[in-house]
């Protein structure tokens, strides 16, 4: 089988390659190399011994994608990741971001819905805001979405359905991601942050490493047990590994109701200060970490109900939050000596 991976040499997309090809899946990778590098594919071929077909194309580009359509004709499933995803940069640039995270997902469905292939999408819990129950499921109303980077997943999930109705045959499968983290066990493939990391695990990680002062804990007096925000930490490869299934089940299923939404978590809330001590017991390093003013936009708290997805797809998160810092850290050290 033949699957398609936009933004396959980034932080998920990688990862997913190195499961699918694996598994013995022949994959057609493409990126535009914007937030990535030529190498990770040094980094997959070290890990399988195998190499995607790979093009360096931008998926807004409607002749490149209909000739990349007409180089691979049998593709039988696309997972779609190729986006920009720093919610802060969204603030300052929202028509970069609702370009390519929204015209490029328009690019690629039309050649996807002429042929009705099944088709994954990345979402994000982000689209639910500061959800009023916990743990959030796939039911629960969604929120105003709190900056461009989250209207763009509101508004993809918005098309794809309509796509869903319109095209007859065309199946999609929304995933919404909690908080990825960690890198494959090899340490070869991982996520690279360009300039100063927005999320907490690099920080963290780079705080270690000695190439940040101080991490900053933004925020001790919410009202959760400790204080500190909290959030559901999936490690990349259990996220990947949900890809693949919900790929099977897709491509599989006759499925009446054609556009599914499946929350990717573990279902376990963890504090930032949980996050901290857990890295300090599992890696024995020390973290300098000071408590900081709470960051604008942040919600509280947000942590998965993984029910649907464990239950109508058969996948379920296997690793454990040391198993994430401790491959997080690992690829860390390699970064040194990169
Ligand atoms: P990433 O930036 O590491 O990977 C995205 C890849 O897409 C990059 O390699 C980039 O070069 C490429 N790309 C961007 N625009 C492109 C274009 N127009 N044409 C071709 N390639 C393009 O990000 P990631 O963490 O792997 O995220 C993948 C997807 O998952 C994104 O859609 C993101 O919004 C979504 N997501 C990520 C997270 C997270 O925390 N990492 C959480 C929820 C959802
Ligand atoms: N945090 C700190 N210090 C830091 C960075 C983060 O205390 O230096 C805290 C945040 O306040 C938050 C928690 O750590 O409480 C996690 O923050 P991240 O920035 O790592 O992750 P977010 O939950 O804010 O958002 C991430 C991605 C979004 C995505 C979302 C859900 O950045 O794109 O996960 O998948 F939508």
């Amino acid at each position: 089988m033949k699957i398609l991976i936009t933004g396959g040499l980034g932080y998920i997309g990688s990862h997913v390659t190195v499961l699918l090809l694996q598994k013995g899946y022949e994959v057609v990778s493409v990126d535009n190399l914007d937030n990535s590098s030529i190498d990770v594919l040094e980094g997959i071929e070290a890990i399988t011994g195998k190499r995607p077909f790979f093009e360096a194309l931008d998926v807004r580009d409607e002749n490149q994608m209909t000739n990349l359509f007409d180089k691979h004709p049998n593709i039988d499933g696309v997972i779609h990741f190729a986006a920009y995803k720093a919610v802060g940069e969204s603030v300052e640039k929202p028509l970069e971001y609702y370009e390519n995270n929204v015209s490029g997902l328009v690019q690629v469905l039309k050649p996807v819905t002429r042929k009705a292939i099944p088709f994954i999408f990345s979402s994000s819990c982000t689209v639910y805001g500061q959800a009023d129950k916990m743990p959030i499921d796939e039911d629960i109303p969604l929120k105003k979405a709190f900056s461009p980077y989250g209207n763009t997943k509101q508004i993809g999930e918005q098309i794809i359905a309509d796509c869903c109705k319109a095209y007859q045959g065309f199946n999609a499968i929304l995933l919404r991601y909690f908080n990825p983290i960690g890198a494959h066990s090899s340490a070869k493939i991982g996520e690279f942050p360009q300039g100063i990391p927005q999320n907490l695990i690099p920080f963290l990680t780079q705080t270690v490493i000695g190439k940040r002062e101080t991490l900053k804990i933004f925020g001790s007096d919410y009202n959760t047990p400790d204080g500190t925000c909290i959030r559901d930490y999936i490690h990349v490869m259990d996220l990947a590994q949900a890809h693949i299934e919900s790929l099977d089940y897709l491509i599989k299923s006759n499925n009446s109701e054609a556009c599914e939404v499946y929350n990717v978590g573990t279902g376990k809330g963890v504090s930032v200060m949980e996050i901290v001590q857990t890295f300090e017991k599992v890696t024995g390093e020390k973290v300098h970490f000071e408590i900081s003013k709470p960051r604008t936009g942040d919600v509280i708290t947000a942590f998965a109900d993984p029910k649907k997805i464990n239950n109508r797809i058969g996948w379920k998160a296997q690793y454990s939050l040391e198993d994430s810092l401790m491959s997080a850290w690992n690829w860390e050290k390699q970064l040194k000596i990169l």
